[in-house]
């Protein structure tokens, strides 16, 4: 580091054990970028003060995470149209006029979706949650061209006030169920989102459907959770001879996205492969 060292960094609480700043260290030092990428700890009352902290000391980008992906808006000057709908930023992008906010999340699970070659446009889906995270996931699905998309959720409320958003802007293609009424949806095989926090370390012994019934509806499972790296949804899944993906590619390709919008640079796909393995060493060193 030095004089010319760009400054990124994370905002949420808690931070500690985000592993971004291994992301983006290895991709400034790899890709020869005077970056340096750090987690800031900050108290919801504070998020106003910290973006406009951010922007007098020249602070090139931010991630945002849990749980100030909603508060951070208010103090951007600029909103991606995608993010906006979704009501949610993860990447905020200096630019000649000010901080502008993205949602790279959906990035991230795009690119993966593409690359384990599950298809969304014209198809059904069913995404599991009503979430934060599930908002993110259904308008992206919707976004690519979902033909119908399943959301099953706890709540049905949840789900019906999701549902509605997402339908407002892409017409009745959202069809909000309880998750025990699975059995709804007609017989077929469907790429199937979880996006719930149930399975999540250290509660690993849970899925948000136990019943196994329901997967013989799975084509593919993507869980958005890397922390077990086998979940237990995700094992239901591959009992039923079901490919399934956990969400750290999700995560390392937001985080590429992220990248090449601050520093305006194509992250190498070899790059991108040396880099996940590097995270995966890192979950697993991290118990
Ligand atoms: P995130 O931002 O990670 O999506 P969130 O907004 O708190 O977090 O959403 C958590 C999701 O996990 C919701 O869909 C929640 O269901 P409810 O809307 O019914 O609360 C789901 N969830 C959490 N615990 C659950 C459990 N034990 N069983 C089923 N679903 C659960």
């Amino acid at each position: 580091m030095n004089a010319k060292t760009k400054l990124c960094c994370l905002l949420g609480n808690p931070v500690e054990h985000s592993i971004s700043p291994l992301i983006h260290n290895t991709l400034a030092e790899k890709m020869g970028i005077n970056l340096a990428y750090t987690a800031f700890k900050v108290q919801e009352e504070n998020v106003g003060d910290a973006i406009k902290g951010a922007k007098a000391l020249g602070i090139l980008g931010m991630n945002v995470t849990v749980p100030h992906k909603c508060a951070v808006i208010p103090y951007l000057d600029d909103i991606d149209s995608l993010a906006l709908k979704i009501g949610a930023v993860n990447t905020i992008v200096s630019t000649d006029s000010g901080y502008k906010g993205y949602n790279t999340d959906i990035i991230g699970l795009g690119r993966q979706l593409r690359e384990e070659g599950i298809e969304i446009s014209g198809r059904e889906v069913i995404i599991l949650g009503a979430g934060g995270a599930s908002k993110a996931i259904t308008f992206l699905c919707a976004k690519e061209g979902a033909k119908r998309i399943w959301l099953l959720n706890r709540s049905l409320d949840k789900a019906a006030s999701l549902a509605n958003e997402v339908n407002e802007h892409f017409k009745d293609v959202v069809v909000p169920m309880e998750l025990k009424d699975f059995d709804r949806i007609p017989k077929g095989k469907y790429p199937v989102i979880q996006t719930t926090s149930v399975g999540l370390y250290p509660n690993v012994d849970n899925a948000p459907i136990e019943d196994e019934a329901f997967y013989d509806l799975a084509e593919a499972g993507v869980d958005i959770i890397f922390n077990p790296a086998e979940t237990k949804f995700m094992k239901l899944c591959r009992k039923h001879n079901v490919p399934a993906y956990n969400g750290l590619k999700m995560l390392l390709y937001q985080g590429i996205a992220a990248f090449e919008l601050w520093n305006d640079v194509k992250v190498p796909d070899e790059m991108a492969k040396e880099l996940l393995v590097l995270m995966e060493k890192e979950m697993k060193s991290n118990g």
